[in-house]
Formats: structure tokens, C-alpha cells, sequence
């Protein structure tokens, strides 16, 4: 199959991607690729909002670029804070040109929540299910577009580049190009080739190589490792953002449901297991320091008082307000019997956000010719050392619309490529023991919680570098021998993923935002992204 414009990914950035190029080109075909269903993504469950400066009156581009700053611990690239920030106020005009609602005052403007790192109130959502508004809006708008084909449950195996033609493609050859990606069609469960004039990576996040993570099933870094596996630069993979407040459910596995933040940011207060409000203890600006800040000291008090959770406190929030802003979470409570007027509800920081990731240029570039990569699997300067809260559906936007400048400057026609070879599936039987490849997975999954976590040692890091040694060795001979199925490549990129985190990690001899060695407590005066 041939095709304009790809994008693997039905997320935010992927979207944005294909509703602008199927509005300029409408003859043309844009091809959105996704593994499950169009709108599993991490986008669907954004709760807190979309950040962006829209009261000119109290808020202002410097307030918000200087936010983003101080989240960010020094390693953001200003250019491109400003950039996101400055540019951001259209695309969210976009989004709402597109459909999507966010809540408004009874006057008419819109009603702006506040989260941790924040310095004024500039967050626009959609009560406490903003992803899932963005998302319905989204498709509805794709759905008006003849050109735009989403293709579902498929599954992107690798990005085609010279290495496929037999050439031998190391990290030093300049011109490493895409000509398009291999799928793993499931519902014909064959293995096609897609040739594009132009790709854009839109894979999202990989919070799910913790045991605990809010995202769902589908962040397993699959972008990050293809793009890995064709020799394409990665960068800061070892800043992890761990959300400070998860709903604590015991026995439950996988996803974590998430409380947002904005609960914090209308005066819900965290508060250890005897009651202590702890937060004053560790930033003056308490409950709503940056998430590394807050994430590290319930990570301490769970620590101190042996507990595997903390108490966020909104009791003292009149409920009639609690249930208008908050009312997917005061439902989520009352299903598992927390009564929020009288019930604390308890809470522990989960795997939420990858800040690192591909590495892309201000025009969403990746070090790969003809290829994209735009939010959450793109590390693009932004967030630097720690991502500031909802930063990053802005992100995914600007850079997804700056991806789709840049390519309409440089279109290529598939035409021009070399012959393709099929995929090659010479030698492989199916998989005689699911086990092999689940229990690996749950390995990669305690490995990555237990030694790669909130706080990390040198011992630690190496312990998780040989265990997930073993475990890549184990598995590649397993794909070599076996046809490939999601499971099995969704294990593979994971161990890809955790690799590159924990070498990012191994790399950084100091503490900087996100990831805190006890080892190097200090912050270097070297400022530098790890680049792998
Ligand atoms: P996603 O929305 O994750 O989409 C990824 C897409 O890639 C999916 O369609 C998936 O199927 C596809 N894909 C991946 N691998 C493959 C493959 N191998 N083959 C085919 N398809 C593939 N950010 C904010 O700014 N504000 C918030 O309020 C907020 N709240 C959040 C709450 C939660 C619970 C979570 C998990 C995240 C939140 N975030 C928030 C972060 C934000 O939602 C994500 O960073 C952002 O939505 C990512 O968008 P994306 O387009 O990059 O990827
Ligand atoms: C939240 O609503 O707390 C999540 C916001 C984000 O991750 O940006």
C-alpha cells in the first residue's frame, strides 16, 4: 500500500497532524495508523486540562514560558518554550474550531483551573474527561475528511529505512531515510508494507513499563524503539514522570485511575497517615510544587510511616462544587465506597509521562530523513528535567502543526524510493508458550518499579541494566524464532524503552528534576541532555 502522508498514532499529535494535511491537500490520502481501538490513546484520559494563556488581563506569555522554566530544572530549551507557549494560543483555537468544549463561566469566559508548578490559573478543560472531549472532537472532525483513512487494530512493527534494502545503517551514517513502516494487519493477521511520501510518529508515551502507570495498555514505547532500532537519536529518556496522586486500589493491576491534579488546585490538600498536611514541610508552595517535588515527598512520607499510600484530603470542599468540576472522580470514589465529604481518598504516585523521548528539532524533525515524531513519544526541549502539568497536549499540538509546516516544504513521492523488499518471516514458527512472553513482561515491569523508580541509586540502576540484559537476550531469541505478534513486539519495545532509561539515568551523575540519584544528590553544573 502507498500512501501521502502516514501517522501512526490517533492521539492528539497524530490527529492534528491528519486533520491539517487532509485539509490542504484534499486529493491526497493521509493515513492514521492505531493498534487498538481510534481512540485508546493517552489522550482519552487527559483529565486536568489543556494549558495555555487565554486572560491577557492576569496571565501573560512570560508568566507561562517562566513556569515552564522553573518546572523544568534548568534542561528546558527556552526557544522552544517560547515557541509552544506563543503558538500554543492558536492551536487551541483549532481544537475548539474543531468541536471540542471546554467549561465557562456563567459571563461567557472560560473557567481556567490551576495545577501544581503553576503560577496562575490558565488550564482549559472539560470538566475532569478533557482527553475524552478532545478525542470525540477530534475523530468527528477526521470523520469529515473522505482523505483521512484510520486503519485500526493495525500494528506498526518497524520503520522501513536502508537497513531493509541490506545496507548496513550504523548510528554515524548521515542519510538514514523512511520510506514507510511495516504493520502487522490484526485483523487479516498479515504483515503489509506501507510505503509514505512523508511519516510522522505520533506513538505516544511508555508509562507502562512500571507495574503501576496511569496510562493504559498502549504506551509500551513502541516509537521510541523503532526509532532506536533504525539508529535514530533518543535523547533524556531517564525523566520519568511519576504522578503524585494515583488512586491507591489494592489487587488492581495495569491501569491506575488517576485523581487530577486540578483537584489539588481548588484546595484539596495531601495529608500523610496521621493526618499530617506534609506538603508545607517539603515547598512552600505545598500542595502544588512541581510534580517531582510532590511526587518525591509522598514517595519519603509512604516511606517513613511504611504505608503504599498517602490521603488526599477534599473534604472540606463544598461537594455541589466537587461534583461540577470533579464529577468522573467523585463517581470513581463512590463506585469503590469513598464517600468524599467524609472519606480521605487514598493515593500513590504512578508512572505518568515520558519528558524524554525521540529527538526532534523545533520543526518536529527526528534525526531520521522524511520522518516526524510529535508528542508524547518526541523529546522536543519543552519540558526539559520535568514536565510542567499540562504542558504536553499543547506540545503534542504545536509540534504535530509545525511537523506538517515543515513537511509541505519538502514533499517526497514514494516513486522516488528504492524497491522494498516483503517482510521476512523465513524461519519463524507461532509462539508455543504465551507464558514466555507475559511473565517476561511482568519481570520488565517489577525490574523498572523496584530499581528505576522515584529515587534511584548507582546499585539499583546497574541491578535493573544486567536483569534487563538478560531478559533482551531472551527475547530477541524468542522474535527470531517466532512470527511476531503485538505481545511480543510490545515486550520487546518495552525492554528497548526501560534500556534507554536506565542508561539515560546511568549517564546523569548529578539530581536534576525528575530523576534523583542518591548517589549524586548534587545538581551539576554541567547542564546537558543525554543523547543515546
Ligand atoms: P497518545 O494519545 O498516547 O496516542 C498514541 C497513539 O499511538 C495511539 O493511537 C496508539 O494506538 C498508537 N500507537 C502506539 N504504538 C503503536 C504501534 N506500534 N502501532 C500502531 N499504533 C501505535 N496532559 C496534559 O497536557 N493535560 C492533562 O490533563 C493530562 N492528563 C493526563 C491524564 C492521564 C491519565 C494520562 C495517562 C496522561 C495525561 N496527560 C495530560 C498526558 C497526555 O495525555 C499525553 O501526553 C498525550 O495525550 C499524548 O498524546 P499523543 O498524541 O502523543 O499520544
Ligand atoms: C492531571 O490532570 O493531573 C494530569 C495533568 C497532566 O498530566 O498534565
Amino acid at each position: 500500500m502507498q500512501t501521502d502522508f502516514l501517522v501512526i498514532g490517533s492521539g492528539i499529535a497524530g490527529l492534528t497532524f491528519a486533520l491539517k494535511a487532509a485539509k490542504k491537500y484534499p486529493d491526497q490520502k493521509v493515513t492514521v495508523i492505531t493498534k487498538t481501538a481510534a481512540d485508546e490513546t493517552n489522550t482519552k484520559y487527559a483529565q486536568g486540562g489543556i494549558a495555555g494563556v487565554t486572560d491577557f488581563e492576569r496571565d501573560s506569555f512570560d508568566k507561562h514560558i517562566e513556569d515552564t522554566l522553573i518546572a523544568g530544572d534548568g534542561l528546558c530549551n527556552k526557544a522552544v518554550v517560547e515557541i509552544v507557549v506563543k503558538e500554543g494560543v492558536d492551536r487551541i483555537q483549532e481544537l475548539i474550531e474543531w468541536g471540542a468544549q471546554f467549561d465557562k463561566e456563567a459571563d461567557g469566559d472560560y473557567k481556567l483551573g490551576k495545577e501544581g508548578g503553576h503560577g496562575e490559573f490558565r488550564i482549559l478543560h472539560h470538566k475532569d474527561v478533557t482527553g475524552k472531549e478532545i478525542e470525540r472532537a477530534m475523530l468527528e472532525a477526521v470523520a469529515a475528511h473522505p482523505n483521512i483513512e484510520i486503519i485500526k487494530h493495525c500494528f506498526v512493527l518497524d520503520l522501513i529505512t536502508q537497513h531493509h534494502l541490506g545496507y548496513l545503517v550504523t548510528k554515524s551514517t548521515p542519510d538514514i531515510d523512511c520510506y514507510g513502516v511495516y504493520v502487522l494487519n490484526l485483523k487479516t493477521n498479515e504483515i503489509e508494507t506501507i510505503l509514505a511520501g512523508t511519516t510522522l510518529l505520533a506513538t505516544g508515551g511508555n508509562g507502562q513499563v512500571y507495574r503501576s502507570t496511569t496510562n493504559p495498555n498502549i504506551a509500551t514505547g513502541d516509537g521510541v524503539a523503532m526509532v532506536y532500532r533504525a539508529k535514530g537519536r533518543i535523547e533524556n529518556m531517564e525523566f520519568i514522570q511519576f504522578h503524585p496522586t494515583a488512586l491507591y486500589e489494592p489487587g488492581v493491576r495495569g491501569q491506575s485511575f488517576l485523581i487530577t491534579e486540578a483537584v489539588r488546585g481548588d484546595g484539596g490538600i495531601l495529608r500523610n497517615k496521621k493526618g499530617e498536611a506534609f506538603m508545607e514541610r517539603y515547598d512552600e508552595r505545598k500542595d502544588l510544587a512541581p510534580r517531582d517535588i510532590v511526587a518525591r515527598a509522598i514517595d519519603s512520607e509512604m516511606k517513613i510511616t511504611g504505608t503504599e499510600h498517602v490521603y488526599l484530603d477534599v473534604r472540606h470542599i463544598p461537594l455541589e462544587k466537587f461534583v461540577e468540576h470533579f464529577p468522573n472522580i467523585y463517581e470513581k470514589c463512590k463506585s469503590i465506597g469513598i464517600d468524599v465529604t467524609k472519606d480521605m481518598i487514598p493515593v500513590a504516585p504512578a508512572a505518568h509521562y515520558s519528558c524524554g523521548g525521540i529527538k526532534t528539532n523545533e520543526w518536529a524533525r527526528t534525526s531520521i530523513r522524511n520522518l516526524y515524531a510529535a508528542g508524547e513519544c518526541a523529546s522536543t526541549g519543552l519540558h526539559g528535567a520535568n514536565r510542567l502539568a499540562s504542558n504536553s497536549l499543547l506540545e503534542a499540538m504545536v509540534f504535530a502543526h509545525r511537523a506538517f509546516l515543515d513537511c509541505t516544504q519538502q514533499r517526497r513521492s514514494v516513486n522516488d524510493f528504492p524497491p522494498v523488499p516483503e517482510w521476512n518471516a523465513t524461519g519463524t514458527t507461532d509462539p508455543k508458550e504465551m507464558i514466555l512472553i507475559t511473565q517476561s513482561l511482568k519481570e520488565v515491569q517489577q525490574v523498572m518499579s523496584d530499581y528505576v523508580g522515584i529515587v534511584r541509586t548507582n546499585v539499583r540502576l546497574q541491578r535493573a541494566q544486567k536483569r534487563l540484559d538478560l531478559l533482551w537476550e531472551e527475547t530477541e531469541l524468542l522474535y527470531q524464532a517466532t512470527t511476531v505478534s503485538p505481545q511480543l513486539c510490545e515486550l520487546r519495545n518495552m525492554i528497548t524503552a526501560s534500556y534507554l532509561i536506565v542508561k539515560g539515568a546511568q549517564f546523569r551523575k548529578e539530581s536534576r528534576g525528575l530523576h534523583y540519584n542518591t548517589d549524586y544528590p548534587a545538581k551539576s553544573r554541567l547542564v546537558q541532555n543525554i543523547v543515546l
